[in-house]
């Protein structure tokens, strides 16, 4: 297992298990206990996707310890501010069975909830996010679909520089501005929807690429982030795409290969601006 230091010291497998979109219930539970299984020690979840108690269930009854499980979860986006921060973590570490997280972010910056407040709302949640740095009920904490903006204002008051921004991130969506603007802060980046939502996988580039070196396309995508040094976080319920996912660190994509995918277009839809979302 390949890891990515934070700015902190902290570790984190660099390929976790992305639950999003992956209903609440047998399906949550059952992908996730697979992917225990399959040996990935890294599940990626958010009071927003609504599967945290299943998630919190497969991990307590996978008879793997919860220290060596890296654990993220998400501020929703109607919770933004101190006082509802502090009841949210408190209601998602119940539903996760633990006492804290690895990794706790903020979801989006700026949702419609708090749109005339946005900075003071971020500002009050980052407070609560740090007091739980110091109390121990969280290892580190980040933020996701952050922009500079939204960084530089969060900055105005933080005392923690955030460990990580997970955005959108694959062949196709570089970010390339906001992701030099996160490494020269010390942030490490973590690409959600690594296969495009499964859009990549159609990609000729992709698969002429997947037949070179012998492996399949979702593979090819999944390398192609982990060569630019990103934690990755793929999701599927499907469990030959779950091992499979897992196996992208005995090959490696070429410089020209890498080249490829740098210059594809985006062909999976735009990344949605987190200042015009309507949730
Ligand atoms: P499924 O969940 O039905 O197995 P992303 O990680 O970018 O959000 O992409 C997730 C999508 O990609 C899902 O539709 C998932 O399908 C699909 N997927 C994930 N891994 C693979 C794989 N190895 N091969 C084919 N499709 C995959």
């Amino acid at each position: 297992m390949n890891y990515i230091t934070f700015h902190n010291n902290v570790k984190i497998p660099q390929i976790g298990f992305g639950t999003w979109q992956i209903p609440d219930g047998e399906v949550a539970y059952d992908s996730v206990k697979f992917a225990l299984d399959a040996g990935y020690r890294h599940i990626d979840t958010a009071e927003a996707y609504g599967n945290e108690a299943s998630v919190g269930k497969a991990i307590a009854e996978s008879g793997i310890k919860r220290e060596d499980i890296f654990l993220t979860t998400k501020i929703h986006n109607k919770e933004h501010g101190y006082e509802k921060t502090v009841k949210a973590f408190k209601k998602s570490l119940e539903l996760l069975q633990t006492d804290y997280v690895d990794l706790l972010l903020i979801h989006w910056p700026n949702p419609l909830a708090s749109r005339d407040n946005w900075e003071a709302d971020n500002a009050g949640t980052w407070k609560a996010m740090e007091e739980f740095y110091e109390k121990g009920m969280v290892r580190s904490i980040g933020i996701s679909n952050f922009r500079e903006h939204h960084i530089e204002a969060l900055l105005k008051t933080a005392k923690i520089i955030p460990h990580v921004n997970q955005i959108r991130l694959y062949a196709g969506e570089q970010q390339e501005e906001l992701v030099t603007y996160c490494k020269a802060k010390g942030m490490a980046l973590e690409a959600y929807s690594p296969l495009g939502t499964g859009g990549l996988l159609s990609s000729e580039i992709v698969n002429t690429i997947a037949q070179e070196v012998g492996k399949s396309a979702a593979q090819v995508c999944l390398r192609y982030d982990v060569q630019k040094g990103y934690i990755i976080l793929p999701k599927s319920v499907t469990p030959s795409s779950i091992k499979q996912n897992l196996e992208i660190f005995d090959f490696e994509l070429s410089d020209a290969q890498m080249g490829k995918l740098d210059a594809m277009e985006n062909i999976c839809g735009p990344t949605k601006n987190p200042d015009e979302t309507t949730f």
